[in-house]
This record gives C-alpha cells, sequence and structure tokens, in this order.
C-alpha cells in the first residue's frame, strides 16, 4: 500500500485529538482510501507532556524540522493562535508542502496572502476544522454546492457562546459559571473574549462568506456583537414571548453585495436553529437549485474537530494518489469583496429599555420610537419595586438598523433612562 508522509505541528487540545483518531482509527482511514497516512513527525515545545503520547523518534521540539523535512508531503498546523502558526504555514507552503489547519483566526486574517500563496505555489491550504467543529460545511461550500449559486449561509458558529445561552436558559446558570464549563470542557478559545464577543464566529463566517460568494471578507469590515451584555431576564422575557436568544452568524446577498454580520439574535421558537444546544454548531444554507439545506454537528471539542482534520487529509491523500492538481475553486483571495452596509438592514427589533419608573418614561421611549419612524408591535413592562429601574421590554416592526440605533440613542440620552439599554435583532422563522 502506498503510503503518504505526514507531519503534525502541535499537541494541543485538537492535535492530540487528531494524533489519538490516527491512532484508533488510521488503519480504517488507510482501508478507506487506499492509501495510509502515516504521522512521521510531530512537533511540540511541551516535550514532557507530548511524551506521554508520542513515540520519541517521532517527537521534535522545532517545528522547522517538520518543515525541512522533504520526505513529509503533507503539514497540519494544530498549533493556533497568528503569531508562530503563520511562520509555520508559510514556510510549509513556501516548500511546496500541502497544509491542514483548524486555525480561525489566522486565516481570517491572512488567508488572503496565504491562500494566494497556496496557489501560486499549487499546493492545498485546507480548513474545514476552523469552521463548524466536526461539520464538513467547508466542503459543501466550496464543493458539494458548485452547481448552484448561494444566497445566504447562516447559523450558529461558536460552540461556547451556544452552550452559554443553552445553559443560561434551561438552568439559569449564570454566565461566569457557564463559560468556566464551556473551558472545562475544550470548546473555549485560550482567550475566551473571542468565543463571547463574537470574534470567533466573526472568523468563521468571514471564510463560509469569502468561499460562498467567491472573492474575499475582511472580518474586520463585519458587524460583530457578542453575548456577554445577555441578561437572564431578557432571555427569559425572549422565551415567554416565543423566542430563543441564539448568537448568530450571517452572510447573504442583498443587492448583489454580501451582508455579513455576527450578533445575538431573537428566532422564532420553530425556527430549526433553535432547538440547537450546548457546543453544537448548525449551518443553513440557501441556494437556487438546492433550496434550503442544514448542517448540524458537534461545532467544538477534540473529537469533533480532529474528525474534520481528518476529512481534509483523507481529500489530499487522494488528491495526492491521483497526482491531480486542485485549487481551482471559484474563489479569489485577492479581490476583496465590498460589503452591503449593515445600517442598511432591515429587522424586526425587541428593545430592552432600563427605566426608571416615574410619569412619562412611556411617553418618553414612544415618541423616540415613533420620531423614528418605528412602529410599535407589544409593550411589556417589569415593574418589582417603585424605588428600583424597572424593564421595559417593547417589540417593533420592522425598521432599518440605523433607525433603532438612532432611536436607541436618542432613548438613552434622555433622562431617567439607563445607558445600558439595548436592542436585539429578531429573525425571521
Ligand atoms: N472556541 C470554538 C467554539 C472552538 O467554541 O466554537 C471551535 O472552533
Amino acid at each position: 500500500m502506498e503510503r503518504v508522509a505526514v507531519g503534525l505541528v502541535g499537541l494541543g487540545i485538537v492535535g492530540s485529538g487528531f494524533y489519538s483518531l490516527m491512532k484508533h482509527n488510521g488503519e480504517h482511514f488507510a482501508s478507506k482510501m487506499g492509501t495510509s497516512a502515516e504521522i512521521t513527525k510531530v512537533a511540540e515545545i511541551d516535550t514532557a507532556r507530548a511524551k506521554k503520547q508520542v513515540p520519541k523518534d517521532v517527537l521534535v521540539e522545532d517545528y522547522r524540522r517538520v518543515i525541512e523535512d522533504d520526505a513529509i508531503q503533507v503539514v497540519i498546523e494544530l498549533v493556533g493562535g497568528t503569531g508562530v502558526a503563520y511562520d509555520i504555514i508559510r514556510s510549509a507552503i513556501e516548500r511546496g508542502k500541502h497544509v491542514i489547519t483548524a486555525n480561525k483566526a489566522l486565516l481570517a486574517l491572512r488567508g488572503a496572502e496565504l491562500f494566494a500563496l497556496a496557489r501560486e505555489k499549487q499546493v492545498e491550504l485546507k480548513f474545514e476544522a476552523a469552521v463548524g467543529g466536526g461539520i464538513p460545511i467547508i466542503k459543501v461550500v466550496r464543493e458539494s454546492l458548485v452547481g448552484n449559486r448561494i444566497g445566504k449561509v447562516m447559523g450558529i458558529l461558536n460552540g461556547t457562546s451556544n452552550y452559554i445561552l443553552t445553559q443560561m436558559s434551561e438552568k439559569q446558570l449564570p454566565f461566569e459559571q457557564a463559560l468556566k464549563e464551556a473551558q472545562g470542557a475544550g470548546f473555549a478559545e485560550a482567550d475566551p473574549a473571542l468565543d463571547v464577543g463574537g470574534g470567533d464566529a466573526a472568523h468563521k463566517i468571514s471564510l463560509l462568506a469569502s468561499f460562498a460568494f467567491g472573492g474575499w471578507v475582511d472580518y474586520r469590515q463585519i458587524l460583530c456583537e457578542g453575548i456577554t451584555m445577555v441578561r437572564p431576564g431578557e432571555i427569559e422575557f425572549a422565551a415567554s414571548a416565543g423566542f430563543a436568544v441564539k448568537l448568530i452568524a450571517s452572510a447573504m446577498l442583498v443587492d448583489g453585495k454580501p451582508a455579513v454580520t455576527v450578533f445575538p439574535a431573537l428566532i422564532p421558537a420553530q425556527h430549526p436553529l433553535s432547538s440547537v444546544r450546548n457546543e453544537v454548531n448548525a449551518v443553513f444554507v440557501e441556494c437556487d437549485f438546492l433550496g434550503p439545506a442544514l448542517f448540524l454537528g458537534r461545532g467544538a471539542g477534540a473529537n469533533a474537530t480532529a474528525s474534520s482534520v481528518a476529512s481534509d487529509l483523507g481529500d489530499l491523500v487522494q488528491a495526492l494518489m491521483l497526482h491531480a492538481k486542485r485549487g481551482g475553486y471559484p474563489f479569489d483571495p485577492r479581490r476583496t469583496l465590498e460589503l452591503y452596509p449593515d445600517q442598511k438592514m432591515e429587522y424586526r427589533f425587541f428593545f430592552h429599555f432600563i427605566t426608571e419608573n416615574r410619569p412619562g418614561i412611556w411617553a418618553t421611549v414612544t415618541g423616540c420610537l415613533a420620531g423614528n419612524g418605528i412602529n410599535i408591535e407589544s409593550v411589556h413592562q417589569k415593574w418589582e419595586d417603585r424605588s428600583k429601574p424597572s424593564d421595559l421590554y417593547i417589540l417593533v416592526d420592522e425598521a432599518r438598523e440605523e433607525q433603532a440605533k438612532k432611536a436607541l440613542r436618542e432613548v438613552c440620552s434622555a433622562s431617567g433612562i439607563s445607558s445600558d439599554s439595548r436592542f436585539y435583532r429578531i429573525l425571521p422563522l
């Protein structure tokens, strides 16, 4: 049987998961592919920890020994972060090696350059594990839907945030405790601010949007809000009104331009994404011939992510055996796409005003909404004690983002209304 030599760099959570997958399922992989993939070198700085898992003759401390090994055809970068991981990927591509990575932060930041370099060197830069954990969604968007025009990709792309929102809503767990549990389970990023601040989901949706729409989407231009401000009372009220609160990443074509956003949204309880719980991710794709399709699975954690790394390796092994020249996808990393302005997007909104309890407050709030052309659907006030601030929840009809923002600014500058007041966008069924 033919053999492909593989170098693995980084033996953290995902690296260990992938190493263990190949140990358990390597023969199965080889029997399916008709070719074996052998990890001939593993580079890990923490050699003491790595020695427990990897034989001495395979383990090296310096990643350059993997890159400089001419027998290695595929380098798997699982170090993470935007520092040394960049050098690893760049130098591997420059030496003509195919690369697999799970590094969404690095690809979102420097993908345009790295994908262009890979194209120039005629090697593959594969990243299934970077988006949606174990869900093979990159393959779907890049390859399987090639006969379709994709109009929309949206979903739950951050397992940690989804875990936190699920625990807050189902078990009334405080935010901090739910985050600790997600960290303990190995879902969270080394810097969990990326999870709860929406950055991780923004990295992922920018990659999905780039491959769905054929040009580069710069994640720094995306409207991005995380879940740190979400309060238990808002989740409770949303549930009583028939909605779930979820961190939704979305990319859709509006007037021919991609509108790309990440924010905590209210979605109807009947929406398929509302029942996606804990670390599970789900991606909903809408395209012209297939129509709507939903892809769902574990979006974080060592094993699920390792499964996606192995999927990329399977593709590369097959291409290497066929001596196929790959990379012909209709995607140009050097063409940055102009985004549809988020201020023009239209939604129904759920406003949460935190107010004093005295005459005239409702008049101020409703006056500002009316003054901005916003039509109120329903009003609910949670009143606990006259001397304490109360929560005024207002659902409104469709309006543009800029109208909602202006109304919120005006209300927040009025006396008796807290500047912590906010709104959530409501997504349709
Ligand atoms: N921190 C990420 C998440 C891991 O929670 O989804 C998978 O990319």
